[in-house]
Formats: C-alpha cells, sequence, structure tokens
C-alpha cells in the first residue's frame, strides 16, 4: 500500500515571549524567519512566528505560537523535543555556540549510534541537534553558524508515551512508517527512505504524568506531517476512518497550506498537511519572508485590533533575506 504522506511538514510549539522566541530560533539555532502570521483559530490574537531552512522546505518548517497568557505543562502524551539534524562532527561546535548563548543544555548522548544535545528553548521547550551526515538539504546560515555546523532540517520529533503499541499501531497501520529499532526508552520508526526529516522516536515512560493538551508556553503542541496536494489529504482522512481512527477532522484551510488533524492513541495530536498554489509566497516575495506580520484576509478587518495587541518583534537582519 503507497501511503500519502511522506515525511514532515511543520511542527509546532507553544513558546513563551515572542521576542525571546525569535532570538532562539533565529539567533541559536540559526534558522530563516520564514513568516510573521497569526494563529488561526480562536478569537485572541496570537503570532504564528515560521523559521525554517534556506529554502522552506517541508520537514524544516519550526513554528511557534508565543504563549505567554497561560503556562503548559510537560508530560507524557505530548512531543518532547524537536531534533534538528546537523552533520557529523559539529557538536563539539554546538556545545560552545549554545554555551555562548547561555542556553540550558545537557551532555551530549547517543540514541541509535547517533550522538544528540538536548538543550532548552527559553520557554522550557526541549530541542536537540543530532548528527546525521545524511541530511542535505540546504541549511540557512548566520555570522556564527557556518554551513559546516547549520541546521538542514527536522531529523524528527521525539515523542512521549507512557505505552508504545498502540502509538506503534497509529505509526505503522495508519501513516505507513516501519519501526526500525528499540535503544533503550527509545522505539524508532522511519518512512520511505529513512534519515533524516522520515524518523518518528518514541520515548516510553510509562510513569509520566500526562502532559496537558491545550496551548500554554513550554509545550509542543503537534506535529505535522507532509502530502502533494488534497488529494493526499483526502486519502489520509479514509486510511483513519477506515481503521477506526473516526476522530479526524475536516481539511481546514490554513492560507499558506492546508491541514487536517487526528489524536493519535499515545495521546500526540498529529496533522496532515498539502501545498496549497504560491504557499508561503502567496503574500509576500522571497527577499521579503518573514520581515512583517502578515495577517489572512478573514483577519483583515480586524487589523488595527490585532496589531495593537501583539508584542511588537525585532527580526535579525541575519534571518531574512540578504
Ligand atoms: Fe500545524
Amino acid at each position: 500500500m503507497n501511503y500519502p504522506l511522506t515525511g514532515y511538514h511543520h511542527i509546532t510549539a507553544c513558546a513563551g515571549g515572542a521576542q525571546e522566541d525569535v532570538n532562539f530560533f533565529t539567533n541559536v539555532l540559526g534558522l530563516r524567519m520564514a513568516k510573521q502570521t497569526v494563529l488561526m483559530d480562536g478569537k485572541i490574537p496570537i503570532y504564528h512566528l515560521y523559521y525554517s531552512n534556506a529554502k522552506l522546505e517541508p520537514g524544516s518548517v519550526m513554528t511557534t505560537f508565543p504563549y505567554s497568557r497561560k503556562q503548559g505543562r510537560q508530560g507524557s502524551g505530548q512531543v518532547q523535543a524537536t531534533a534538528f539534524t546537523v552533520r557529523k562532527g559539529s557538536l563539539p561546535f554546538w556545545k560552545d555556540h549554545l554555551k555562548r548563548h547561555g542556553v540550558q543544555q545537557e551532555a551530549a548522548q547517543e540514541r541509535f549510534g547517533q550522538s544528540f544535545i538536548r538543550f532548552k528553548h527559553p520557554s522550557g521547550l526541549q530541542a536537540e541537534v543530532i548528527e546525521d551526515s545524511a541530511d542535505a538539504r540546504e541549511p540557512w546560515t548566520t555570522p556564527q553558524i557556518a554551513k559546516n555546523e547549520a541546521v538542514h532540517g527536522f531529523h524528527g520529533a521525539v515523542l512521549s508515551v507512557r505505552e508504545i503499541g498502540e502509538t506503534e499501531r497509529f505509526f505503522v497501520d495508519a501513516l505507513g512508517f516501519r519501526k526500525t529499532g528499540v535503544d533503550g526508552p527509545y522505539h524508532r520508526f522511519e518512512t520511505g527512505t529513512g534519515g533524516p526529516n522520515k524518523t518518528v522516536t518514541l520515548q516510553h515512560e510509562p510513569d509520566r504524568p500526562a502532559g496537558s493538551w491545550t496551548f500554554g508556553a513550554g509545550t509542543h503542541h503537534h506535529i505535522a506531517l507532509w502530502g502533494a496536494d488534497d488529494n493526499a489529504l483526502t486519502e489520509q482522512k479514509a486510511i483513519y476512518e477506515e481503521l477506526g481512527y473516526t476522530d479526524a477532522s475536516e481539511i481546514k484551510d490554513r492560507f499558506y497550506f492546508h491541514s487536517m488533524y487526528c489524536r493519535c492513541p499515545g495521546g500526540i495530536l498529529v496533522e496532515s498537511c498539502c501545498n496549497v498554489p504560491g504557499g508561503f509566497l502567496k503574500d509576500e516575495t522571497e527577499a521579503e519572508l518573514g520581515t512583517k506580520l502578515h495577517l489572512p484576509p478573514w483577519f483583515e478587518d480586524r487589523q488595527d485590533e490585532i496589531m495593537a495587541q501583539l508584542e511588537p518583534i525585532r527580526v535579525p537582519e541575519t534571518a531574512t533575506a540578504r
């Protein structure tokens, strides 16, 4: 059977303050500022900030809702960490770079023979840089982070679950991943060619209390897997329903892409999303990407009110086209 989703598109988390989030993802991780917009659900204006590699490729797009109005609770049933691929041999650079920026980091560890460093976003969100030279996607670079050390995109998400079984069935039967290894508490699943952007890791934490599902600072909200077009989403929704995952959402218009959501048995929200014509270039040119706030057309009549409620942010020049 051919499955319609082939890897990641984006991973979304709730940060705290907007400016500290911009500083972390651009200056510390060295990502490009790809888009400034707002959360498209609900009535309260909340930024939706997008960061990516040089070419805004699916599987490199980190997005955040700076949600300082409420703290989230980390736990099981949640994305535990987002892992970003860096070239083999670059961890000594990252250790020093994170230290220079005052980022709280753990000692380097290994998972499935790959070295990684886990570290914290100012809101407490966890991120990792993991070495895998198989990732050929073009990184964004900054004056501090050269091409040899820069982030290529997602390696994958680490999902904390209390039980493996049902979440494993979801990724294998509904999404077409195959199980490729167990290393201590980590269970690895890969799709397609495997490796960077095609890997999901379950971290088995049987005694960990459940984390919050609502928006809340310091917690990841969902992972989004990518399909080519609307047909991919329709097909994925049919697979979910045929298997009995009847809580798959309708297909939603997210302006830059279309989305459909289904919560997996372990508690993590899994979005399916696909390109729409124009994508991130629907409302600004390549050279303008990320330089100013854009609202989708259905929010235009609330523009002044929304702008007045958002904390102004300053994007480093090194994070936009030059
Ligand atoms: Fe999403």
